[in-house]
């Protein structure tokens, strides 16, 4: 299934081509799926885009695929990653206002480090749209575009649910969490959608904690980062399962925590297969499923994020306020609800579009990730990073 790209250039043609001030309603009339307009392509704009590193693999290609969304329609780009320090993003930022861009996408390293900022470019009249990860306390934030981020940890939790047989098996299990960087509202939608699954299961004794170690905030880990992973997870079996006790299932937030905890489990615990959850993909972790040390991982799909990322963007730039019916005018063959309930910023609901993940498994590898182009698969049958995806 391979995306349209031409009805993205036909979305923005048509929403520019109807006037009207970011606060005002949309003048949009509403035209027809696949109706022909003109083309506008290049006007020479300038873009700011902020990710918050490149430790974390997805991070570069959200920016391949969002620095090629604009630069192919005329768009000029800067492009930089934040190297996970939020005054460094923060000053990153000042410099795209001082250059004078039209429009800065930001995925925030901190949620709330960036009020002053961006407040300085809500007072040059610069739009801002949050990419993927939400930033908190300004209202300067015009549009929130990511997955549906509760949804990826239910995904965790039912996967741990159904393998364990929880509803009919009498157990109990053993479970460790893993949880997200604090500072990623994301993470705390991640360990909410799992554990609404799976705390009846804790509750009611199915499920055991060995560790004690429960709360999002008790599990976290730092930046996502790998090595802390491991060495928090190596303390952890030394301390409660070197006598012996199972470990059944391991619930990580995301692929490079989940690789630390497959490093720690892999030197220092011997008692058999373990289940252990993931999200974005990485192609060290996709390996590791292949070789069955990691069950499972959310793909969230970066390309189609960077496409309704531009398609938004392009419309907030021509001055739109677009909502759900761009959804239907860009024609977009993914998943993609609009929210304007749940996304409070803390200054305000922030109008959220949201794409929708998928699981994947050694199972549906193939269809989810080779069938659509994304990676490719080595002779060893280890998925790559599909060296220049396109339409
Ligand atoms: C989150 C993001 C996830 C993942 C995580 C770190 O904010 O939504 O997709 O990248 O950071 O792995």
């Amino acid at each position: 299934m391979k995306l349209k790209k031409c009805t993205l250039v036909l979305m923005a043609a048509l929403l520019c081509a109807c006037g009207g001030k970011p606060e005002e309603p949309a003048q949009t009339v509403m035209p027809e799926k696949g109706t022909e307009q003109a083309v506008q392509t290049d006007d020479g704009r300038l873009i700011g885009i902020s990710m918050p590193d490149t430790e974390l693999e997805r991070w570069e290609r959200d920016a391949k695929y969002l620095e090629r969304e604009f630069r192919d329609r005329g768009y000029d780009v800067i492009l930089d990653f934040g190297d996970n320090d939020p005054e460094k993003q923060a000053d990153v930022i000042k410099s795209f206002i001082d250059k004078n861009v039209d429009l800065i996408l930001v995925t925030p390293v901190e949620k709330d480090s960036l009020t002053e900022v961006l407040d300085s470019a809500a007072k040059n009249e610069i739009p801002v749209v949050s990419y993927d990860r939400l930033i908190m306390g300004t209202d300067a934030v015009s549009y929130y575009v990511s997955f549906d981020n509760y949804e990826v940890g239910q995904i965790q939790g039912e996967y741990i649910r159904d393998a364990l047989q929880l509803d009919s098996s009498s157990g109990p299990f053993n479970l460790e969490i893993v949880s997200g960087d604090m500072g990623d509202l994301n993470a705390g939608f991640f360990y909410k959608g799992a554990m609404d699954v799976l705390s009846p299961y804790i509750d009611s004794g199915k499920l055991n904690v060995p560790s004690g170690l429960v709360s999002a905030e008790e599990t976290a880990i730092p930046s996502w980062d790998t090595e802390t992973a491991k060495d928090n997870f190596s303390e952890r079996l030394s301390e409660y399962y070197s006598d012996g006790t199972k470990l059944d299932a391991v619930l990580c937030a995301n692929d490079s925590t989940a690789y630390g905890v497959e490093q720690a489990i892999e030197a220092g615990y011997s008692g058999g297969s373990v289940v252990i959850t993931g999200q974005d993909g990485d192609e060290l972790n996709l390996a590791n499923i292949v070789d069955g040390k990691q069950s499972m991982t959310v793909y969230k799909d970066n390309y189609r994020e960077a496409m309704a990322a531009y398609g938004l963007c392009v419309a907030v730039m021509n001055n739109q306020t677009p909502d759900e019916r761009i959804i239907r005018i860009s024609d977009w063959d993914f998943e993609c609800k609009y929210n304007t309930e749940d996304y409070d910023n803390g200054k305000g609901i922030v109008p959220s579009f949201l794409l929708t993940p998928v699981l994947v498994t050694k199972d549906t590898m193939q269809k989810e990730l080779i069938d659509t182009g994304f990676y490719t698969l080595d002779d060893k049958g280890y998925p790559h990073q599909a060296a220049d995806y396109s339409l």
